[in-house]
């Protein structure tokens, strides 16, 4: 028998293995494929507290080896979620991490305090959002203002906190020990990398708003990358991401010093995807005398 459970932040999960946000709606389209309960936790689509229409479409661009998205945060809004998403993934016997999102730092505390009477087990605050008191700077490339969200977050709720942090900045390791000098209780990383596509005949643009997030096998060895920079600064729990499709690549992050993983763009091409990696981690411990899944974080030799 081989442990499977981890404690990520407070968060306790059965398994290492939940869904990245986006990617998997709440699990209710999934449900001939995945029984979510059999998951460590369901990461559910970024909320808002209103519902957002998102961006015009196209929104979505296939390229070599992932895809480039500008949903723009689409989601039906808070109350939706807590009508209709959370009362099913409970029922399941899911673990849920709620994804938050916001355009104002008042609207992240909002979100939270409508969740906290709700089965959400964790928040997992995306510090990616684009702020309008800014100008429409992404909140997350700025240290100070990482802190005020986190900040904020902290004092609203004494469930378990996971910061997301964006991976389009010069050093992410600034941005991981302010969330985490402000109050996160675990990281999350990464989310999509900045791109484009162009379609050479026609001359434009493959996404309406030209420029959109990559995600899929082609930004791993950044994530393992910025995994790896995180877990040697900070203290905290890391939920790990970018590119994961199989076992193999969630032991790669953990051995890097993820405590847990996120299998996302993967779920759009083989929606057994999240489950096939609870079952191959079980298999890899069984496979190299590992008793406990949680000796493989940071395990990495060199
Ligand atoms: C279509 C789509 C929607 C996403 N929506 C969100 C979101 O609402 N909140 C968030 O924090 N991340 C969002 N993400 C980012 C993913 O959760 C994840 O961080 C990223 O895709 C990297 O993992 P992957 O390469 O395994 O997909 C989204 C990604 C995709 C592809």
């Amino acid at each position: 028998m081989v442990n499977m459970n981890v404690n990520l932040g407070g968060l306790f999960m059965k398994n290492p293995v939940t869904t990245a946000s986006g990617t998997f709606a709440a699990g209710m389209e999934f449900a001939d494929f995945v029984n979510v309960g059999d998951l460590g936790a369901v990461t559910t689509k970024g909320v808002s507290l209103h519902g957002w229409e998102g961006n015009d479409a196209p929104r979505i661009a296939e390229t070599a080896s992932g895809m480039l998205n500008s949903i723009g945060l689409q989601n039906p809004g808070v109350a939706h979620l807590k009508d209709v998403e959370l009362p099913w993934l409970a029922e399941q016997g899911a673990r849920i991490i709620v994804n938050v999102s916001g355009h104002s730092i008042e609207e992240y505390r909002e979100v939270i305090y409508a969740l906290e009477d709700t089965p959400a087990d964790a928040y997992e605050v995306n510090v990616s959002c684009p702020n309008v008191d800014a100008g429409g700077m992404t909140m997350g490339c700025d240290p100070a203002l990482v802190s005020k969200v986190v900040e904020t977050c902290r004092q609203a709720t004494l469930k378990p906190l996971i910061v997301k942090l964006t991976p389009n900045v010069t050093d992410i390791t600034e941005i991981a020990k302010a969330a985490v000098a402000a109050g996160a209780d675990a990281l999350s990383l990464i989310n999509t990398l900045l791109g484009m596509a162009i379609d050479a005949h026609t001359r434009r643009p493959k996404l309406a708003r030209v420029v959109g997030g990559l995600s899929g096998p082609a930004i791993k060895p950044v994530a393992l990358r910025m995994v790896w920079e995180c877990y040697k600064v900070t203290s905290v729990p890391i939920l790990g991401m970018g590119g994961i499709a199989t076992a193999e690549d969630a032991v790669e992050f953990m051995l890097a010093g993820a405590t847990a993983v996120a299998v996302g763009t993967a779920n759009f091409t083989n929606p057994h995807a999240s489950i096939h990696v609870v079952r191959g981690i079980e298999r890899y411990c069984r496979e190299h005398g590992v008793e406990d899944v949680n000796e493989l974080v940071g395990g990495l030799l060199c």
